[in-house]
């Protein structure tokens, strides 16, 4: 059965598709019911709602910063016109989140409600392999470039995009649906899934012709892909305790253990 990844869309035509479907404007959007929403809730309500946001902001905003040493690392040209768009994408999300706190959640310290594995996950270890891709070029080393690549892709586009952005994207936009509450932030979830779509597509191809023509990178994109499910328990625990909105904490898992698998399906891991 053809999986997400094995469209036969290229860089180029997600490029073009990009011209079109990434072009809405967070600065546009109406947040007034959100607003009104929001200062009807119970405080434990705003908390979990605030601290969803908050790791929704943080790794929009982390991904917007490293992906610019992908692009700058990839030597495909048509792969470069893609990714032009894609960081262009990511810097927006971040900006929907940024004005969310600022018209909607409050201003705050929204690094503050990050727990460790979060953090690693999104932020340090996503850094990490911005800077090894770094030294490769600087120091020139063609192979050290290529593997570095292929593991920032899977951490990226693999774990963050593929597996944790879409689980909590899918789940709390499936969530506020059914309460009938917060319609900018519904809008904003299908616009900002959508785009992601895109950035997994495009991620996914990638990295399974990488490992086609290096077979030598399977086991460390597996060990990457099985060390990351497990830092995937912890922050899904997080997110619902306390859970004063009563999510379904069995539902979210199981759409993340699904899309973890459909990755590792998607680049021939499985
Ligand atoms: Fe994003
Ligand atoms: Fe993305």
């Amino acid at each position: 059965m053809p999986t997400l990844s094995h469209a036969v869309k290229t860089p180029r035509d997600l490029y073009q598709m990009a011209k079109h479907l990434g072009m809405w404007d967070p600065a546009a959007m109406s947040l007034a019911e959100d607003k009104a929403n929001f200062a009807t809730l119970s405080s434990e309500k705003q908390e979990q709602l605030t601290k969803i946001c908050a790791l929704f902001y943080e790794g929009e905003v982390s991904v917007a910063d490293t992906l610019a040493w992908f692009m700058l690392a990839m030597p495909d040209p048509e792969r470069r016109m893609f990714l032009s768009a894609h960081v262009f994408e990511e810097v927006k999300h971040a900006e929907y989140f940024e004005r969310y706190f600022k018209e909607v959640l409050g201003e705050m310290d929204t690094a503050a409600y990050l727990i460790p594995e979060s953090r690693n996950v999104l932020m340090d270890g996503l850094k990490e392999r911005g800077e090894a891709m770094g030294r490769a070029m600087m120091n020139g080393n063609q192979q050290e470039l290529d593997f570095a690549l292929t593991m920032f892709a899977a951490h990226y586009m693999g774990i963050i995009e593929g597996v944790m952005a879409l689980t909590a994207y899918d789940y709390v936009g499936e969530m506020l649906t059914s309460v009938k509450l917060f319609p900018g932030l519904q809008e904003a979830i299908r616009l900002i899934r959508a785009d992601e779509g895109r950035h997994i597509i495009h991620g996914m191809d990638y990295l399974r012709r990488q490992i086609a023509d290096h077979p030598e990178y399977k086991t460390p994109v597996k060990e990457l892909f099985l060390d990351n499910i497990k830092s995937m328990t912890l922050w899904t625990q997080w997110v619902f305790n306390p859970n004063p909105f009563g999510l379904d904490s069995e539902r979210m898992m199981f759409l993340g253990y699904n899309l973890h698998r459909q990755r590792m399906r998607d680049i021939g891991l499985i």
